[in-house]
């Protein structure tokens, strides 16, 4: 298996999933994106993968399972057929049932748009604003079996406004994004890590 092989999940938008794209296309992130899959047929990040020519891009109906456990085996048996090192999720809004993130222990990893543990869930941008914190932003992290709670691979803080809206909030959170998401990756298959209790330690590059 490939170290670099890489698959995104996703559901939406694809705004992550096209930066890492551009950055794998101009040589600053060395992954080799294998495999795109999607939960909604409508998603623009569908297309986004099939202009950037990613070999497999497939669209999986969870209508078509019978719960969600065999939904997840099918994207599993999908990732596993690639030889998927890594799973991405960029904007994939299912929460993964046990045997999968057990199945892919210390390989799955996600970006949520606030600084962990604070806001965890669906709403973040929202209930960050709500509280009224100065300070925001997003976490790259591994996913476990508690929502939004695996270990910490990379934050980055941006201001809160006063006059802050959710979308305002959100795309200044997300510029941060898109800035971290690719080069947690490139440090991902180029350094690699090592978990200590809950801690991400980061080797030096060899
Ligand atoms: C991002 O804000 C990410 O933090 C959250 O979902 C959003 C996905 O955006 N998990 P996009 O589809 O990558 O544009």
């Amino acid at each position: 298996m490939s170290s670099k092989a890489v698959a995104i999940m996703v559901s939406g938008r694809g705004s992550n999933l096209a930066v890492i794209l551009e950055a794998v296309a101009v040589g600053t992130c060395p992954v080799d994106v294998q495999l795109v899959i999607s939960n909604k047929a409508d998603a623009p990040a569908l297309n986004i993968a099939r202009q950037a020519g990613v070999p497999h891009v497939v669209y999986l109906n969870p209508k078509d399972y019978e719960e969600r456990a065999s939904f997840d085996a099918a994207c599993a048996d999908l990732i596993d057929k690639h030889a998927c090192q890594w799973i991405v999720l960029a904007g994939y809004m299912r929460i993964l049932s046990s045997f999968f993130v057990r199945r892919f222990v210390g390989r799955i990893i996600n970006i949520h748009p606030a600084i962990l543990p604070a806001f965890p869930g669906a709403h973040a941008v929202e209930d960050a604003l709500t509280y009224g914190v100065k300070v925001s932003g997003c976490t790259v992290h591994l996913v476990d079996e508690v929502l939004d709670g695996g270990p910490v691979l990379a934050q980055a803080v941006v201001p809160v406004h006063d006059d802050d809206t959710r979308d305002s909030l959100h795309a200044r959170i997300q510029k941060e994004e898109h800035r971290i998401y690719p080069a947690t990756l490139k440090r991902m298959v180029e350094c690699g890590f090592t978990i200590v209790g809950r801690k991400v330690v980061w080797n030096t590059k060899t």
